[in-house]
């Protein structure tokens, strides 16, 4: 009988990441696939799900405005049983940090289903830092049996937490996957969204992009970040600040009040992933609090700037693609107008190694439970 396996997920990069995999167990015939959504994110969700053309068979749909992680977590938890009884299935994959996964974990946990972590063993030893993210992550280590870690480094970590060797397999990051498949995708696709960036520029423009929307960054925080952005914008009034601010309103009250006036930066809606991969290229700079941004950034050769005070993935730091910049005004300033001055720097930052896969994650995770 087929060993019957469950994906779930519920927010955007979540979606991206999970979104090979699935593809490569929906391949394999040995495995009966279904895919269930919390949709703790809605709209930037379905972006994801209309691009990789994944058509969910559980949709849990519980997002509402400005929520909080209890209302999230107490949804999963309660919406996940009947979805878990009627399937009844083998393995349940849980991805990364967010509430959907550390809920949707426990929730299977309960169950007794087997639960496989993407992306497992990422740590700070700051529970805080991201907050809640790496509680999360160590939360869903415990009840997790298989651990698909993205680099040496992340199985260390759970090494050092005295998790079995054998239940841990390093696989490369399946973002790599999802980004060398649609870079391709990219190059000859037609989209309004790329269009409408094309627009927004004047030809050799050079482009700073950001994005940030980090809970741990919210009131003070995004405050300094939205001063910092506005002081780059004023002393390079010929680059263009592009900013696909993220839906929290957290995120978008500040955002928009403080940078909403600024000639040379563009305050546009979340990007769909091909949209957003072809801006990336076409940036000189990326600034970003991001998780998913600081793997994906270097194998496109676009240095990073990352607007936290620490990291769960040290190894852009230690390659030198990735520079921590925290969200202190004078330091975002000080270290974005270096790296613009500098070409050398620059250049330099360019070229380097990314360290988070080679595109093979997912075949590695199917050859790895098609053995179990
Ligand atoms: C969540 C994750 C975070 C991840 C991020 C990726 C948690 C606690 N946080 O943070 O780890 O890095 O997603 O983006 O799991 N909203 C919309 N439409 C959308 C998406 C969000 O309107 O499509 C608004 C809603 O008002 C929602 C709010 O954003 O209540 C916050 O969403 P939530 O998922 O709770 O937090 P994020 O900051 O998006
Ligand atoms: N992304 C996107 N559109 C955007 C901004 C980002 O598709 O407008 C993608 C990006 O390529 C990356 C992912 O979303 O794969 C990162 O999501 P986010 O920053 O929301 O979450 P994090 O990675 O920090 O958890």
């Amino acid at each position: 009988m087929n060993k019957k396996v469950l994906f779930v997920f519920g927010t955007r990069p979540e979606a991206i990441k999970m979104a090979p995999l699935v593809k490569a167990f929906q391949a394999a015939s040995q495995f009966d696939t279904k895919v269930c959504v919390t949709a703790q994110h809605r709209e930037m969700l379905d972006q994801v799900l209309d691009f990789f053309e994944i058509i969910p068979d559980f949709d849990l749909n519980i997002m509402e405005p400005n929520q909080t992680l209890n209302s999230i977590t107490a949804k999963i938890l309660l919406e996940m049983k009947p979805v878990l009884d009627t399937f009844n299935p083998d393995l349940v994959f849980v991805h990364g940090d967010t509430t959907t996964t550390m809920a949707a974990s426990l929730a299977a946990f309960y169950s007794g289903a087997k639960i496989g972590h993407i992306e497992a063993g990422l740590r700070t030893f700051n529970k805080r830092l991201p907050f809640p993210e790496e509680s999360n992550r160590r939360i869903t280590s415990v009840v997790a049996d298989y651990h698909f870690a993205p680099t040496q480094t992340s199985k260390d970590n759970l090494l050092r937490e005295n998790v079995a060797e054998d239940s841990i397999l390093v696989t490369g990051n399946t973002v790599i996957d999802a980004l060398l498949e649609s870079v391709e995708i990219v190059k000859d696709l037609k989209h309004p969204e790329i269009d409408m960036l094309k627009a927004l520029l004047q030809e050799g423009q050079e482009v700073l992009l950001i994005t940030g929307h980090r809970r741990e960054n919210h009131g003070d925080g995004f405050i300094q970040i939205c001063e910092a952005l506005k002081e780059i914008a004023l002393k390079n009034p010929s680059m263009l600040l592009i900013y696909p601010v993220h839906l929290n309103p957290n995120v978008l009250e500040p955002v928009n009040r403080i940078l909403g006036m600024i000639p040379n930066i563009k305050l546009i809606h979340p990007l769909s992933y091909p949209a957003f991969i072809w801006l990336m290229n076409r940036s000189k700079i990326i600034i970003t609090d991001s998780g998913g941004v600081q793997e994906e950034a270097p194998s496109l050769g676009k240095p990073v700037l990352v607007m936290r005070e620490t990291t769960e993935r040290p190894e852009a730091v230690e390659a030198g693609t990735v520079i921590l910049v925290g969200t202190d005004k004078e330091k975002i300033v000080r270290e974005t107008q270096e790296l613009i001055e500098n070409s050398s720097k620059m250049e330099r930052m360019s070229q380097l190694h990314n360290p988070y896969g080679d595109g093979a994650a997912c075949s590695r995770i199917v050859a790895f439970v098609s053995k179990l």
